[in-house]
C-alpha cells in the first residue's frame, strides 16, 4: 500500500501533522469534493434533481453496511451517536428494577441516556476500569438477572482502551442481555462485522474515524429487535408508503428505516460516502493494521523519549487512540503543539493523540520531539 500518495487525499496534510481523528477528524478531499457538488447541483436546479441525490443516500447506506457487514435496511442515518442511543434507551420497555451496565470511563453521551431512565427505576451500573483496562471479569460480576442491556464503546474515548465486542457479545446473547455498541471511536479503522460479532444496537456518527462531516451518522438494529424497540419520534418517514402523502396508512417499516422520521442531512451523508468509498477501497484490514502500527510506533517512540504511555499496549487491547501522561500540564502541551502545526488533544488529564492512515512517522517523530522537549 503506497500510504505517502494516499496523503494527497487529505488536504489536511498541507499545514498540519494532525492527531486528533478521535475528535473531529478533517474531512478526506473526496469528501470536501462530494458536499462541493452536492452544493453546487442544489444551487443549480433545486429539487429537480432531488431524485439523484436520493439514490445517492441508498447507496451509501450500502456502503454502510459493507463497512459492519449488515443489510443496509439494517441502518437507519442519524443526526449523532446520541441520537441511535437514545433511540433505544428511549424505547426500551423497561421495568422498574431493571439495571443497565457500563463501563465507568465511558463518554458522557453513553451515560446520560441510561441515568435518565432512573425516574422510571433503572439502575445504572458503572463497572471501574483497573488501571488502563476495563476487566470482562468486572463486567460479568456486574450483570445480574435484572440486567437488560449492556452498553460500551467500541473503544474508550479517553483511554484509547479496545473493548473485546466478540467476548461481551457473547456473555450478552448467552444470558438474554441485549448488547449495544458506540462504534463511534473505532468504525472506519477497526472492522466490525455484525454477522459475527453479538452486537444488537450500534451508534456512530461519521466525524471522527470515518472521516465524514459533523451530523451524518449511522444506527444499526438487529432485525429481530425492530419491533421491541417503541419508535419515538415517528414521522412522514417511518412508514411503508411514505411516498403517498394523500394516503394515510400507519404501517411503520419493518426494518430500522422506521426510525428515519423525515428528511435527511443529505449533504452530510453524500460526504460520509465518499469517505467510506476511500476507506473500503483502502481495505478496513489494511486500515485497521497501518493504524495500529503508527500507534506503537508512537509508543514506542514515547517511551523511549522518556515519555509515559497510559494505553494499553496489549494485542488487542489496541486502537488509534493512544494516551500518554506527562509531567508538563497536558493543556499547555496541545497548545504548544498547535503553535507548531501539530493537532493533539488532552483528555482525562492526558495527551490524548489519534493518528489515522495518512499519518506518517516524520510526523510522529516531529510531536515526539516537542512532548519530550
Ligand atoms: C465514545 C464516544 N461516543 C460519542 C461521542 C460523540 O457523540 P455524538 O456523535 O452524539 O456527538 C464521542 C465523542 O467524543 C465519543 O468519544
Amino acid at each position: 500500500m503506497d500510504w505517502e500518495s494516499l496523503r494527497q487525499q487529505f488536504p489536511v496534510t498541507g499545514r498540519w501533522a494532525f492527531f486528533d481523528h478521535a475528535a473531529v477528524a478533517p474531512l478526506s478531499g473526496p469528501a470536501q469534493q462530494a458536499m462541493t457538488d452536492w452544493a453546487a447541483d442544489m444551487a443549480e436546479n433545486g429539487d429537480a434533481v432531488l431524485k439523484k441525490w436520493e439514490n445517492r443516500v441508498e447507496e451509501v447506506r450500502g456502503l454502510a453496511g459493507r463497512l459492519i457487514h449488515a443489510d443496509p435496511l439494517d441502518i437507519a442515518f442519524v443526526k449523532n451517536t446520541s441520537e441511535g442511543i437514545g433511540f433505544v434507551a428511549e424505547g426500551l420497555s423497561w421495568r422498574p428494577g431493571d439495571n443497565v451496565v457500563t463501563a465507568a470511563e465511558e463518554y458522557p453521551s453513553n451515560l446520560y441516556p441510561w441515568m435518565n431512565l432512573a425516574g422510571r427505576g433503572v439502575e445504572l451500573r458503572q463497572v471501574a476500569s483497573r488501571g488502563n483496562r476495563i476487566e470482562i471479569d468486572d463486567l460479568r460480576a456486574a450483570l445480574d438477572g435484572r440486567t437488560r442491556l449492556v452498553s460500551l464503546s467500541s473503544v474508550e474515548f479517553a483511554s484509547g482502551f479496545r473493548n473485546d465486542l466478540n467476548a461481551i457479545g457473547s456473555i450478552c446473547r448467552e444470558r438474554g442481555i441485549l448488547f449495544f455498541v458506540d462504534a463511534i471511536q473505532s468504525l472506519g479503522v477497526l472492522p466490525l462485522d455484525v454477522q459475527q460479532t453479538p452486537v444488537d444496537f450500534l451508534s456512530a456518527d461519521g466525524h471522527k474515524w470515518m472521516l465524514g462531516p459533523e451530523g451524518a451518522g449511522i444506527f444499526y438494529i438487529r432485525r429481530e429487535l425492530v419491533d421491541q424497540l417503541h419508535v419515538n419520534g415517528v414521522g412522514w418517514n417511518s412508514v411503508i408508503g411514505c411516498h403517498d402523502f394523500s394516503h394515510i396508512d400507519f404501517r411503520l417499516k419493518p426494518h430500522a428505516g422506521r426510525w428515519e422520521s423525515g428528511t435527511l442531512n443529505v449533504a452530510g451523508i453524500t460526504a460520509l460516502g465518499a469517505s467510506l468509498e476511500l476507506l473500503l477501497g483502502l481495505g478496513i484490514d489494511q486500515v485497521a493494521e497501518r493504524v495500529v502500527e503508527l500507534t506503537d510506533y508512537l509508543c514506542a517512540s514515547a517511551s523511549a523519549a522518556g515519555l509515559e504511555v497510559f494505553s494499553s499496549r496489549r494485542q488487542s487491547d489496541r486502537s488509534g487512540i493512544a494516551s500518554l501522561r506527562t509531567e508538563a500540564e497536558p493543556r499547555s502541551l496541545v497548545r504548544n503543539c498547535k503553535a507548531e502545526g501539530i493537532v493533539v488533544n488532552q483528555r482525562s488529564g492526558r495527551v490524548r493523540i489519534s493518528p489515522h492512515c495518512y499519518n506518517n512517522r516524520e510526523e510522529i517523530d516531529r510531536l515526539i520531539q516537542l512532548l519530550a522537549g
